[in-house]
């Protein structure tokens, strides 16, 4: 890394003109979005791209998500956008949203991993819009974390991880959101969830009257698998630390006891409702069992926290798949490897 800025306050002109040039000689910029922070680099360069791959150890066959600024980027980028696809658009861009749609040859295939789709995104986060905004590259960028980590949602969670991998880190603070965008293909005119996120089924539901989830969401897929979604392939989210997810429940709480008892160096992630009635001797605190927006935002935090207690095993407290729950389960399943209690 050879700059570090620091733009939680405000972003500044001439650091910006720097991340330009960056951007535009083919290099790396950690940038934070509203959802989580994003290794980013042109989409329009194959060369900028690779570096990608190598810097987060990606599977060369997951596409990368490309952020554009506004509808018109989105225009100039793809070949075709339906009826179904515009009020999608229209209903949740800018924001944390992503929509395949059909790509065409002005981004580069190593961003497509050689797909004919692009994911598109618009950030409403004010730092990443503007640095698209003014260069007017498209910005390919997956989350930042080595593949199979828990993303990062802020600098000090991703710093040591990829300080050798970027030329240069912003940061913005801490992601709103906390956890990535909703991925959306329609597919027979169905709008279907391919990643759930912070746009919920209902939102989509709401907008176009039709919403499907796709099969794969809590499946374990295996690796020669044909799948919608490239990324339901691979390890996701996983401390190094074995964990397991013990699913709600009316004996939720006894059942996470009853592992307790049986390991006795063993932490749990839990609600912050829960922590007297848990008798975990670590305990990493999710937030409010009743604010599933503060739990999306401390989620992937508190799964980095686990290789740092020095427990053989993280038991962690899970919520209703309903709504934002869907999301923060989808997550929590894969971060488990499918190791769940029911
Ligand atoms: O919130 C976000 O989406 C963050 C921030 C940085 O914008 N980005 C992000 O990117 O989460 P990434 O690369 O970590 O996850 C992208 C997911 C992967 O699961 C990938 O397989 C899927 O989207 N994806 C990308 N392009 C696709 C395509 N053309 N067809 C199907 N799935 C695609
Ligand atoms: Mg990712």
């Amino acid at each position: 890394m050879k700059y570090k800025f620091d733009w939680k306050e405000k972003i500044k002109d001439e650091e910006l003109e720097k991340v330009i040039e960056i951007i535009k000689s083919d290099r790396l910029v950690l940038v934070p979005t509203e959802t989580v922070y994003g290794i980013a680099a042109s989409a329009l360069s194959d060369e900028a791209c690779k570096k990608i791959f190598i810097a987060k150890g990606r599977a060369q066959d997951n596409p990368l998500i490309v952020h554009v600024s506004d509808k018109e980027m989105i225009i100039r980028l793809v070949k075709n956008v339906s009826d179904i696809e515009e009020k999608l658009i229209n209903a949740f861009m800018p924001g944390p949203f992503t929509l395949i749609l059909e790509k065409n040859d002005v981004i580069c295939d190593t961003a497509s991993a050689k797909n004919p789709t692009i994911g598109i995104r618009m950030p409403s986060n004010s730092i990443i819009h503007e640095i698209i905004k003014k260069s007017q590259i498209p910005l390919a960028a997956p989350s930042a974390n080595i593949s199979g980590k828990p993303s990062g949602t802020c600098i000090e969670d991703i710093f040591e991880e990829l300080k050798d991998n970027v030329d240069c880190i912003i940061d913005g603070g801490e992601c709103k959101i906390g956890i990535e965008s909703t991925v959306v293909k329609v597919i027979d005119n169905v709008p279907t969830i391919l990643r759930p996120g912070y746009i919920t089924e209902e939102d989509i539901r709401k907008v176009c009257g039709n919403v499907r989830l796709s099969a794969n969401l809590f499946k374990k897929v295996e690796e020669n698998e044909k799948v919608e979604s490239p990324g339901m392939k691979y390890r996701h989210y996983a401390p190094k630390t074995k964990c397991v997810l013990v699913s709600k429940s009316e004996n939720q709480i006894a059942k996470i006891n009853e592992i307790l008892l049986e390991d006795e160096n063993a932490c749990v992630i839990g609600f912050k409702e829960d922590r007297d009635l848990i008798k975990a001797k670590k305990y990493i605190d999710v937030g409010s069992k009743y604010n599933l927006e503060e739990v999306a935002r401390n989620i992937f935090s508190a799964l980095r926290k686990v290789d740092k207690e020095n427990v053989d095993l993280a038991v962690i407290e899970g919520v209703e798949k309903e709504g934002l729950g869907l999301s923060i389960m989808n997550r929590l399943v894969r971060a488990c490897e499918n190791n769940v209690i029911e």
